[in-house]
């Protein structure tokens, strides 16, 4: 590779790999972004996401939630104001993450969420159901003409009902951006192979509009998480979908 050839910021991994004593491979790659998350190789040392220890947190899992919002680089600016559902909230470990960065929070559990700081937040709206049959339309916080900017799901479901519901949310376009985790080892699972081969399938289908990644994040123990999004485009020929219905 030439010099010229190398990304001018400077923003680069260099791996050297001797495949036999007289032989080196030099792989260069550059360390970027596309409009929903950062690529590999990630910006991180070691590729890994400092999270520091907070005690005021109601759920140690507030630390998969920040290392979320760093893997798809989502800051305050992003989240501020934005509408928010997110399905599996108790204790409320991201439910809390989520409303610091300013976001608009609908949240869905089975059960209450009981830590106190959330008695008072007025950017949050509890709903105690099944996650399932939770639908943004009739509920009555999404007209059908625009989606929801995001929905967060940490649900401790099995990953084949899971992925159905994950598909629901992305057929209905409720959502913007989409993330969404799978626990692995829970229920009738087969194998991890088999779990993420279905998970690829469904995704599949919805390509190349809604782009995504699978990940296995640090903080995430047995877990893998779908960070994805609706492309630019698609938003575009949503919102040219709207001008049309207000012309007429
Ligand atoms: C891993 S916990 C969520 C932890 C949460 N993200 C936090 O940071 O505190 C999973 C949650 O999913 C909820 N859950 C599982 N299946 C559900 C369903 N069908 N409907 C509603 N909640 C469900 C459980 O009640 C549990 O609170």
């Amino acid at each position: 590779m030439k010099s010229s050839e190398l990304p001018k910021n400077g923003n680069v991994l260099v791996q050297l790999f001797m495949t036999q004593k007289t032989t080196l491979a030099v792989s260069v790659s550059e360390v970027s972004k596309n409009s929903a998350f950062w690529n590999y190789p990630l910006p991180w040392k070691y590729g890994r996401v400092y999270v520091p220890v907070e005690k005021h947190y109601p759920a140690a899992s507030y630390a998969k939630c920040k290392e979320i919002l760093c893997h798809m680089d989502l800051n305050k600016d992003d989240l501020a104001g934005k509408r928010v559902v997110e399905l599996g909230t108790v204790p409320g470990g991201w439910t809390m993450v989520l409303l610091e960065q300013g976001a608009e929070v609908n949240s869905v559990d089975w059960t209450d969420l009981k830590d106190p700081w959330f008695k008072v937040h007025s950017s949050l709206r509890h709903h105690t159901m099944d996650a399932k049959i939770f639908n943004p339309v009739s509920i009555g916080i999404l007209d059908r003409s625009e989606a929801l900017d995001y929905v967060f799901c940490d649900l401790a479901l099995p990953p084949v009902k899971s992925v159905d519901l994950m598909e629901m949310w992305i057929q209905n376009r409720w959502a913007e951006r989409v993330i969404w985790t799978f626990k692995m080892g829970f229920g009738h699972e087969v194998s991890h192979a088999l779990t993420i081969r279905g998970i690829q399938k469904c995704l599949a289908k919805y390509e190349p509009e809604f782009v995504c990644t699978i990940r296995h994040l640090y903080k995430h123990e047995n877990e893998v998480v779908v960070l994805g999004r609706w492309t630019d485009e698609m938003r575009a020929r949503a919102e040219s979908k709207k001008s049309i219905v207000k012309d007429m």
